[in-house]
């Protein structure tokens, strides 16, 4: 149960992440890897600086490393001086230091967890924790299995009535279909599926959620998100980093599974579902399954998928190495750094409007969109060459970076001829609004401690996700080595000749 508690911390006027969590602490495994350091540990300190923890909150890293408590800290203190997104002050540092442990061990190691659950214990006696913990699996999922059945074995898994356990698990959720459900049943024998929170950071960011808005509080574009007025839709992640270090998690794992599995069907879901009868959890992930159901990808996957490794070259004035040059990837790996797909949305709403979604490493620059492509207007009363500039009309939602939305459509060119060209009319979140956005990680903590689960997909959605992607992966695994494509291009020929076959092109963001 949480308690009622103000925090002297907290601006009342800040409306962006308004409720604070009840007593709570937080153990995080994997403590020593990039997302921890990077996003996780920043973000709790963003949190704290915001006033949204709870007074007692604590934070336990367990890892491998013979650290004692202050060397845990001082990780955490360089990751947020380095990472997190709001400034350093001394005095939330130390409130928050006040409540770092550490606790050596191996998964393995039954005295480790027994120590982590005194540990836990002990933090609620001494700061009023009140009896909440959330897990944070930051490791491979090779490892759930073993760390889900430690936290049975050493009761860390119990909750009572009046207190809570939860489960956070990053991504990937399985290699496969089959892979995801032994995972996904391994988890739900210690904690039931309230207490199961799936990361897909892509949910917390705040552009992803302003595509519910975009949709449901406007009366605008709801009358033409159809197949009567929508050609297509194209949805890019593309980032221009390559691939170095990672090697551990990406080789044999690959650009489908990584971001198309999770992110970009997240995006799919929320672009084409339909309204959900509330923003309550339940309601709004009943949607998201019912169009994950109707989802397939489009056949013949010779035709209608694309796939790429990045090549060595130049890439923005320096040169940079190829996948297979890139340390500890396989000389002859077939892991894919480029994929695009085709699918469809077999219900009435959409039937016969591809969806296609491309992602890619070491491309022409890091953006993530989605564009909804609309049909050309079914006649043009001018004559043939003023409207030879005309494209169609679009709406983009821009998620990363300069993050906005931009409408395309067609408009007088000024003169004395009818000449119509494309224009575009521009939202942009740093012009429309001075509050900057919170972190997805941010986000998405506070909702774990919350216990808020509207933003993390359903055992369903990871299943579904997988059964739309499974074909396609087996397709490929068929074939050899996927097709070379330069650094800072935007993919391999194979990707273009995909949408030029179906008379379109990819945008060029
Ligand atoms: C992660 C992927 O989920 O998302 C990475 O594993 C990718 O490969 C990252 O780089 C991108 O996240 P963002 O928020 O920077 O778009």
């Amino acid at each position: 149960m949480t308690r009622a508690w103000k925090n002297p911390l907290r601006d009342p006027r800040d409306k962006r992440l308004p409720r604070i969590a009840g007593p709570s602490s937080l153990v995080i495994f994997g403590v020593t890897g990039d997302l921890a350091r990077k996003k996780l540990m920043p973000a709790i300190y963003d949190l704290a600086h915001r006033g949204l923890l709870p007074a007692g909150f604590s934070l336990v890293g367990f890892a491998r490393r013979d650290w004692e408590h202050q060397d845990f800290g001082e990780l955490v203190h360089d990751s947020v001086k380095e990472h997190a997104r709001t400034p350093f002050k001394e005095s939330v540092w130390n409130r928050l230091a006040e409540g770092i442990r550490f606790v050596q061990g191996t998964f393995d190691d039954d005295d480790a967890f027994d120590r982590l659950a005194q540990t836990v214990k002990d933090l609620d006696a001494e700061r009023g924790t009140g009896g909440n913990t959330a897990f944070y699996l930051s490791i491979p999922p090779s490892a759930f299995p073993v760390v889900t059945k430690q936290l049975a074995r050493s009761g860390l898994a119990d909750a009572s009535d009046e207190t809570w356990r939860r489960v956070v698990i990053e991504k990937p959720f399985g290699r496969d279909l089959k892979s995801a459900k032994e995972l996904n049943e391994i988890v739900n024998d210690v904690f039931p599926e309230e207490s199961v929170f799936r990361i897909d950071h892509y949910l917390g960011k705040e552009t992803v959620q302003n595509l519910l808005a975009l949709r449901f509080a406007n009366q605008l574009f709801e009358p033409i998100w159809n197949a009567n007025y929508v050609d297509h839709v194209q949805i890019t992640m593309a980032e221009d980093i390559g691939l170095g270090g990672r090697a551990g998690y990406y080789d044999g794992i690959g650009a489908a599974r990584d971001v198309i599995q999770n992110h970009l069907l997240q995006l799919l879901a929320l672009t084409a579902m339909e309204e959900p009868v509330s923003f309550a959890p339940r309601a709004l992930r009943a949607e998201k399954v019912k169009v994950l159901s109707a989802t397939k990808p489009l056949e013949p996957l010779d035709e209608t998928t694309a796939r790429g490794q990045y090549a060595g070259g130049w890439q923005g004035g320096s040169k940079v190495p190829g996948l297979l040059q890139e340390g500890g990837f396989a000389k002859d790996s077939t892991t894919e750094t480029y994929a695009a797909v085709t699918l469809e949305v077999q219900n009435r709403r959409w039937a016969g409007v591809p969806f296609y979604l491309r992602t890619g490493k070491r491309l022409g620059r890091r953006v993530t969109e989605i564009a909804v492509v609309f049909k050309r207007a079914p006649h043009l009363p001018f004559d043939s060459t003023s409207t030879e500039e005309l494209g169609q009309n679009a709406l983009v939602i821009r998620v990363q970076p300069d993050e906005g939305i931009t409408l395309r459509f067609g408009s007088k060119v000024p003169g004395t001829t009818m000449e119509v060209r494309d224009v575009t009319m521009d939202f942009g979140y740093g012009h429309a609004f001075t509050e900057s956005s919170p972190e997805a990680y941010e986000r998405l903590i506070l909702d774990v401690l919350l216990g808020e689960p509207s933003l993390f997909p359903v055992n369903e959605e990871v299943e579904l996700s997988w059964e739309i992607l499974d074909p396609i992966l087996d397709h490929w695994a068929k074939k050899g080595a996927p097709e070379q494509y330069p650094p800072g291009s935007w993919g391999p020929p194979s990707a273009d000749e995909m949408l030029e076959r179906t008379g379109r092109n990819w945008r060029r963001p």
